[in-house]
């Protein structure tokens, strides 16, 4: 699967705009603010039928106007597919597949997988353990049937644990049915990262030990605070009930996945404390490139890539190994200049210019 076009109809700082795509590489070349991320959120859009950013659906109807629409067409071996959005000023959102209304989000995220790659996942190593349940999560609502589901069910009974732990008088048999129910979402969860980090454990040494030249060993280990086993469900209960009177006193759950985080390792260093800015940084790119990798491997599709203003944050070397490792799938690349050793290594594609919310192809 890979977009065709792009049609930007009062959507952010474009009035009217239609763009056509390579199958390959599309660049686009811009300074400061003329529209660039804009144009990525629109593809990401189209996608997800919501942004990556957390805004409000109306934030991206063009100021002053009264609703925003943004086309695309994407291709595959089976045919051609049209995916549209209109936004209103009143905040309601209209999505059509191929002219028919879609109910349900979801339902548009099927056989078209993105990736995307922005300056602040190269912070994924150092930053606090949060980012990284971020990567995993979007990650597995991607490639997990359920995963998603079962993050919400999670969430919900947790927030409903941690009010509830603030009352003055806990029926403790109440609490109980939550501990239940937290343990039985939170191991489904629990399974699944498991099982997603010992996969990119395997996928990303190999990968790192070709950008460095085999000179580091990667090694990534699931940090849970709840030993994951064969009855980790009832381990998982026992171990909210044993805490019960320390989480009453905090008012807060201090076990379970929310509070997860993964090891990043290289030979006997671990990364997030101790790496150098580069390393960090190398492994960060491991990390994304086995993103596409078991996408690639798990759906047997090429996830289209969104690489928003990531070169520019990589010295030369770097750009160019990041570069020669990306195959064959749809790119679409923002960046303020390109160093002509890094244009050398790209594959065939398509150069366009973005001023002032006009996209003007270079070709
Ligand atoms: N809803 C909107 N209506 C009009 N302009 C907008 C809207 N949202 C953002 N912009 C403008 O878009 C520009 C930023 O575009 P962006 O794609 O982030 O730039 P960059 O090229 O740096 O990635 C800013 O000038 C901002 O004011
Ligand atoms: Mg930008």
């Amino acid at each position: 699967m890979y977009i065709k076009d792009i049609e930007l109809h009062n959507y952010r700082n474009y009035k009217e705009q239609k763009v056509s795509f390579s199958k390959g590489v599309n660049i686009f070349i811009g300074k400061n603010a003329q529209g660039k991320t804009n144009l990525l959120e629109g593809i990401y859009l189209n996608a997800f039928g919501k942004s990556f950013k957390s805004v409000k659906d109306k934030e991206l109807i063009k100021f002053g106007e009264e609703y925003c629409r943004i086309k695309s067409t994407a291709e595959d071996e089976d045919g051609e597919k049209t995916t549209e959005i209109v936004i209103k000023n009143d905040g309601k959102k209209g999505i059509k597949r191929d002219g028919i209304k879609v109910r349900r989000t979801s339902e548009l995220l099927d056989r078209i997988y993105i990736i995307i790659f922005s300056p602040e996942d190269l912070k994924i190593v150092k930053d606090e353990p949060e980012k990284r349940r971020k990567f995993i999560n979007r990650e597995l609502c991607q490639i997990r049937a359920g995963y998603l589901s079962d993050l919400n069910d999670y969430n919900k009974i947790l927030k409903q644990r941690n009010i509830y732990l603030k009352e003055k008088q806990i029926d403790s048999d109440l609490l109980d049915i939550w501990d239940r129910q937290l343990a039985a979402s939170g191991t489904r969860i629990i399974r699944k990262r498991k099982q997603f980090i010992e996969r990119i454990d395997e996928i990303s040494r190999k990968i790192h030990y070709g950008i460095t030249g085999d000179k580091e060993r990667l090694a990534l280990k699931y940090e849970s605070n709840i030993p994951a086993s064969a009855n980790t469900e009832e381990v998982f209960y026992e171990i909210l009930a044993a805490n019960r009177e320390d989480d009453i006193r905090n008012g807060t759950t201090s076990r379970g996945p929310h509070r997860d985080d993964f090891s990043i390792n290289a030979d006997a260093i671990d990364l997030r404390r101790f790496g150098s800015q580069g390393q960090q940084r190398t492994a960060a790119l491991s990390l994304k490139l086995s993103e596409i990798k078991i996408i690639e491997e798990e759906k047997g599709e090429k996830p289209i890539l969104l690489l928003d203003d990531v070169l520019s944050e990589l010295d030369n070397e770097r750009q160019i190994l990041l570069i020669q490792s990306l195959g064959e799938n749809q790119m679409f690349i923002t960046t303020t200049d390109i160093i002509e050793s890094v244009a050398e290594n790209l594959p065939k594609g398509k150069y366009f210019k973005i001023m002032d919310g006009q996209v003007a192809s270079e070709i």
